[in-house]
């Protein structure tokens, strides 16, 4: 594919947002104008694979043509209705989405953070009326470097003071334990009767692709199931094919209690986002107690239910099972001084860069966009690898390379 000179150059819009945009993100220095699949191109054509997949949210590559062209019909015929009336395409997205993941019901929201929210609400509503908590007494528990957004409950939820920082007061009735801890969790579990949910991320993903021990998640089950507490996986990042598997849950063949999906779940065509639970939970909130203008679509449930059968005609998992084991492999052989740790699964990996030797994370991010590869750096001195899943055994071998030749370029 050729690109097409968009409207404005690259200096221009690096510009226009610097001067009337708010400075609540740092960005690489790239500006990008078109994407299809794995790549990227800037206004003037230099084309880069794209390794951070929008937080993955384009597990399924950029603009991809089906749900492209499902958005396309789609928007001629509805795009929003409202929940006031029912609309021709939500129950069938409803009975699509449900049946994949194996749900009774599912509530559709737009953003990660929103689902998130959703899904803290419906634990304690289920707190009161099922498991039968005193009123305002609910409690649920995070771990430590969750992340989920940027509300003002997910930021406190937050152990990050970059994130809760200056914006207290917090929401009440949060507790926070270690991070692949099952002890901590039992400590908790036993101490409280009170305690609604358990809110995690089966391998964190904005903490740095923290993969916790094998077995911890079937733990968490086991114990959730023995307090009667509600495991709540955050799904949002590790969701839909990214780790290697459907959900990173499924690699301990883990069912929650409440799932929450968002980003992929569009295809990162537009803000899509679903809480997955069973009757006897997602019913407990009645009309008029939760809801959303946009939620639940028709332009988002059509591109939703193309987005979702992706993954499974282009067998994503599988592509994303192997190649993060060629990246991670191809990382291991460089022997870079540089890298300090490689960790992840599927294609949702990290390098934690040892800065000893003079050059910092942001210096190899700047060396990678050079050669054709954006990456970003978070938490100072770890780099996320998360290409989009589309990406075959050629392109891998050359972005691969492109790393390889990198680092050696930044030796001393
Ligand atoms: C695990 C997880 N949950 C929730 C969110 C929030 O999603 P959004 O940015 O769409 O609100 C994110 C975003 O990075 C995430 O990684």
């Amino acid at each position: 594919m050729v690109a097409t000179h968009d409207m404005i150059g690259s200096e221009k819009a690096m510009e226009l947002e610097n001067q009337f945009g708010a400075k609540n993100y740092a960005p690489l220095s790239v500006v990008i104008a078109e994407a299809s699949g794995v790549y990227v191109w800037s206004p003037e054509g230099k084309q880069y694979y794209d390794f951070l997949s929008a937080y993955s949210a384009v597990n399924q590559g950029h603009c991809h043509p089906r749900i492209i062209q499902a958005l396309k019909d789609q928007a001629e015929k509805l795009t929003l209705t409202s929940r006031a009336f029912y609309n021709n395409r939500l129950g069938v997205y409803e009975e699509y989405i449900t049946r994949y993941f194996g749900f009774d019901r599912v509530l559709p929201m737009n953003t990660g953070v929103e689902a998130c929210e959703t899904a803290v609400k419906l634990a304690r509503r289920w707190g009161y009326d099922v498991k039968g908590i005193p009123a305002n007494q609910a409690k649920i528990i995070f771990v430590d470097g969750n992340f989920w957004g940027r509300s003002i409950a997910a930021i406190s939820a937050s152990t990050d003071p970059s994130s809760y920082t200056g914006f207290g007061p917090y929401v009440p009735g949060f507790e926070k334990i270690p991070y692949n801890d099952v002890d901590a969790l039992k400590n908790i579990l036993a101490s409280d009767p009170n305690i609604a949910a358990f809110m995690l991320e089966p391998i964190q993903g904005e903490a740095g692709v923290i993969v916790p021990d094998e077995g911890y998640l079937q733990a968490v089950r086991n114990l959730c199931s023995q307090y009667n507490v509600l495991m709540i996986a955050d799904e949002v990042q590790t969701g839909l094919c990214r780790t290697g598997m459907l959900l990173a849950c499924d690699y301990e063949s883990v069912k929650p209690d409440i799932l929450v999906l968002g980003k992929a779940l569009s295809g990162g065509v537009m803000p899509v986002s679903a809480v997955l639970s069973s009757d006897e939970i997602i019913l407990t909130i009645k009309p008029g107690e939760h809801g959303s203008t946009f939620g639940g679509n028709p332009l988002a449930c059509s591109v939703a239910i193309e987005a979702l059968q992706v993954l499974k005609d282009e067998n994503l998992a599988e592509n994303a099972y192997h190649r993060g084991n060629q990246l991670r492999d191809g990382l291991k052989a460089m022997n870079s001084p540089f890298v300090q740790t490689i960790r992840g699964k599927g294609l949702l990996n990290a390098i934690v860069i040892n800065e000893s030797h003079g050059v910092d994370a942001n210096k190899i991010c700047y060396a990678f966009k050079n050669n054709g590869l954006l990456a970003k750096p978070t938490h100072g001195n770890i780099i996320r690898f998360a290409p989009p899943l589309v990406i075959n055994q050629e392109q891998m071998d050359e972005c691969i390379g492109i790393i390889q030749t990198t680092l050696k370029q930044l030796m001393p």
